[in-house]
């Protein structure tokens, strides 16, 4: 366990992400902003998270949705201005709240002043911004790199009879992270942020920064499952996760640290012994490199406890773990693991060892919705239809209440409300005192008062049938967590480990207080927390 030192925000918080088009919308445009975001504080202050993210709010001709930037310093209009965001920011302080946003350097949109000028001529000062290539001998693309969003990662520009590469769209252009003159603008750009008082960031696609120097052919995935997106075909051997990529990390980190307290957050997905090279040497890396693990778990007792165990196993010596349930690129976990299994991923997710980050709506529940072809938005999506990569489905309006395009907006939202809204929203989950809201309240409650929950120890008790058992110690104290990720009640009973204690909150919540001695009996979908019981008060 550790000491008064580990008390420092970002271990002991929650984060919660805001996909801003989504949260509310506050001049009747159908799309979420940051006045809408201010105006929603006291519910986030209520929830008692301690960080928001938001998805990207910067000047972008939303090609994807925010991810494809032409200006990082400027707000995009359709989230408002500097000044709306200079007064959320203001606002949130004071709310005891962080704000972190998302740093998404390692491309820009087309349309970005830098690429304009690199497109215009191969001798242009900024030509090596960006990744730009010969074609190869038969006039095709330099390379056999795939594009995540479909199709060749090279697009062919007529004006210099060149190809440039963009892991994502042809709109997002990569730009070139071994160039000093670019980790120069992007490290100022960072330090405009964190001067106006920025908690931090969440690096966008961190692991793609830097590729191989030599442009060399990925090799054939021989794992790959039909159906599954085209551009897992190939293993990306050489054109992620290069080992000189440490290296711009800690640049990054380092630039973070110039200010006190801000935190560093990096998207990756990695296998998790790949994942925690991100810490960096000596933990001069990411603060939290973002473990996915549970997006693509299977939902069985074993599984889990065998996936806690490897992430516990390879975590460096002293770095701080953390766990996703949700975000704006995955299927929403409701979906995933059914409505009922829900309740228990909350407890899951914040009972683990490690910072938890929760994604705007899991805590009321909201679905994947499945989206009608004609109303598809997502780029991802529209390239490569009809495999299930759509993220729409996980980026729906906020069900704020019962009213007309339930309190998000005041008109038709960008995308289609679920049409539970009128009973699946704050308001009524907030009037219901064992919603799955009140739930997602009780836990991070429950959580603020138990040093155990917040920085205690992992440990693993048993993963049997449905049961996953495990303990966290610390601070004096020692909390049983046990979880039925079946739909039958079991009896858990233990020869090996006691189970005395007192039931501190059950995912039913209607079981507190209740005294357990040699037996723990579980409903179906049940999970509880056990603590020991207080000392009678003389
Ligand atoms: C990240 C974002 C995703 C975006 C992609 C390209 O994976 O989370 O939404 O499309 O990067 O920027
Ligand atoms: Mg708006």
């Amino acid at each position: 366990m550790s000491d008064q030192a580990d008390m420092i925000w970002w271990k002991t918080g929650v984060i919660y992400q805001i996909y801003p088009r989504s949260f509310q919308d506050s001049d009747g445009d159908g799309v979420g902003d940051l006045r809408g975001i201010k105006r929603r504080l006291p519910y986030l202050r209520e929830l008692d998270v301690e960080a928001i993210w938001l998805s990207p709010i910067f000047a972008s001709p939303m090609a994807d949705f925010g991810y494809d930037i032409s200006d990082y310093t400027a707000i995009d209009p359709l989230f408002g201005t500097m000044s709306d965001f200079d007064a959320l920011l203001e606002a949130a302080h004071p709310h005891g709240l962080k704000l972190l946003l998302d740093l998404v350097p390692n491309h820009t949109s087309d349309q970005h002043p830098w690429f304009v000028e690199s497109r215009s001529s191969r001798d242009n000062a900024k030509r090596d911004w960006y990744l730009w290539r010969d074609p190869a001998p038969d006039g095709g693309p330099p390379n056999n790199w795939l594009s995540e969003f479909g199709g060749s990662a090279w697009h062919y520009d007529d004006t210099t009879g060149q190809y440039y590469y963009h892991a994502f769209l042809a709109q997002q252009p990569d730009l070139n992270w071994r160039h000093p003159q670019v980790r120069a603008a992007i490290y100022e750009m960072m330090r405009f942020w964190l001067r106006k008082g920025v908690d931090g960031f969440r690096v966008d696609v961190l692991w793609h920064l830097i590729k191989d120097s030599q442009f060399r052919d990925n090799p054939p995935n021989p794992d790959y499952q039909p159906g599954r997106p085209p551009h897992e075909q190939l293993q990306p051997l050489y054109s992620a996760d290069q080992p000189e990529v440490q290296q711009v990390v800690a640049e990054l980190r380092a630039v973070v640290d110039e200010f006190p307290d801000r935190l560093l957050i990096g998207e990756i997905y990695l296998p998790l012994e790949r994942l925690v090279a991100y810490y960096g040497i000596d933990l001069s890396g990411a603060h939290l490199p973002f473990n996915f693990a549970l997006l693509s778990a299977p939902w069985h007792a074993r599984a889990l406890a065998e996936l806690i165990d490897r992430y516990e196993a390879v975590l460096p010596q002293g770095a701080w773990p953390n766990w996703v349930l949700g975000n704006h690129d995955r299927p929403r976990v409701a979906s995933r693991v059914g409505a009922a299994q829900a309740r228990v991923a909350a407890m899951l997710l914040l009972t683990l060892r490690g910072t938890p980050t929760i994604y705007y709506g899991d805590e009321i529940g909201l679905r994947q919705l499945p989206i009608a072809p004609d109303q598809v938005r997502d780029p991802f999506e529209k390239n490569v239809p009809g495999v299930g990569v759509g993220r729409d489905g996980c980026r729906t309006p906020m069900q704020w209440d019962a009213s007309p395009f339930a309190g998000f907006s005041t008109v038709e939202p960008w995308l289609p409300l679920a049409d539970d809204y009128a009973q699946d929203n704050v308001v009524n989950l907030s009037a219901a005192d064992t919603s799955l809201l009140s739930l997602y309240r009780a836990l991070i409650a429950l959580r603020r008062r138990q040093p155990a929950l917040q920085l205690g120890d992992y440990q693993p008790l048993a993963a049997q049938g449905d049961v996953l058992l495990f303990r966290r110690v610390g601070g004096g104290s020692s909390l049983l967590v046990a979880l039925n990720l079946g739909a039958a009640p079991v009896a858990v009973l233990s020869e090996q480990f006691s189970l005395d204690g007192e039931i501190l909150l059950s995912t039913f919540m209607d079981r507190a207080g209740e005294r357990v001695g040699a037996t723990l009996d579980l409903r179906g979908d049940e999970g509880v927390i056990i603590g020991p019981v207080p000392d009678p008060i003389v």
